[in-house]
């Protein structure tokens, strides 16, 4: 979900509906188990991609680093360690969405209920992303979000991180990313955002579906199940995730909470 953070780690989701994805495939006669076994090879081989990537930067960073051992300056090894740093970060995001994506599935996400600062947790998440990618300008605008709210603490702030983590990869460095806080009668929205390369409108349905992902996102890093498991810790919450976009223009993600919550008992995605 999202880049990683160093923020929870906890979290599982669902997935809506496994099916539509399989359409996805390429169009051929194949019967309908096979057409499973095929949707699952897919992505296997897909993940194993993603994981491969980070793992060959950690590599190449390292060999260099052992074969200049003693000749390179500080800035040098730094810069390298960053790149390190950043793979690892990568290739744990990718293992915790798989996690999540396993618990959501098999109904064993449930929610850990507190009175907390939701208000707070919005602004500790922005500070900590704007450090890792300070050439992201954001515009904080928060001030009616709550500072007690009652729900899955942790949940809800990987919620944030994933929807924020997207805003971040999928526009340019130098372009603005807007949060916003708003409260009203009986809904609190968080909203993020971006001016980037936007969803295009035939992908929109299919954002909440595991393994998704846009067409104009496929060269980009992703596992596709971070707004999938969004949308379900945001179902148990009694809330939503609501998305706008228009391609090549940006997107702006919701993340709509009830004021009063109904919570919804566990099930998988
Ligand atoms: N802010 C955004 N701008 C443009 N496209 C977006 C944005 N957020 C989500 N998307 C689209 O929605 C898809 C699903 O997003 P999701 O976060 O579930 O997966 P991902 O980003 O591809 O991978 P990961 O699981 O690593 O987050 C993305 O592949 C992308 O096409
Ligand atoms: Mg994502």
């Amino acid at each position: 979900m999202s880049d990683h953070s160093g923020y929870s780690n906890r979290h599982g989701v669902a997935s809506p509906d496994p099916s539509p994805a399989r359409g996805r495939l390429p169009r051929q006669t194949c019967p309908a188990p096979l057409a499973g076994e095929r949707f699952q090879a897919d992505y296997i081989s897909l993940l194993a991609h993603q994981l491969i990537t980070p793992l060959s930067t950690i590599s190449s960073s390292t060999q260099s680093m052992i074969r200049r051992a003693g000749q390179m300056s500080e800035s040098d090894i730094r810069s390298r360690a960053e790149k390190i740093k950043r793979a690892v970060g990568r290739l744990t995001e990718i293992i915790e969405n798989i996690l999540a994506h396993t618990r959501a599935t098999s109904g064993a996400m449930v929610l850990d209920v507190h009175d907390f600062d939701l208000n707070g947790m919005v602004r500790r998440v922005c500070d900590y992303h704007h450090d890792e990618h300070p050439s992201h300008p954001f515009e904080v605008a928060i001030d009616p979000l709550p500072d007690r709210y009652k729900g899955d603490p942790l949940l809800l702030e990987q919620v944030f991180i994933i929807v924020l983590s997207n805003a971040i990869k999928y526009s340019p460095v130098d372009c603005p990313i807007r949060i916003a806080g708003d409260k009203g009668d009986g809904a609190i929205a968080i909203s993020v955002r971006d001016q980037g390369i936007g969803v295009l409108a035939e992908d929109l349905p299919h954002l909440t579906q595991p393994f998704f992902r846009g067409r104009n996102a496929k060269h980009m890093p992703g596992t596709g199940l971070g707004l999938s498991l969004a949308s379900h810790i945001l179902d148990l919450h009694g809330g939503s995730l609501r998305v706008e976009s228009r391609e090549g223009q940006g997107t702006t993600v919701s993340i709509i909470l009830p004021t009063v919550q109904t919570f919804n008992a566990g099930g998988g995605i």
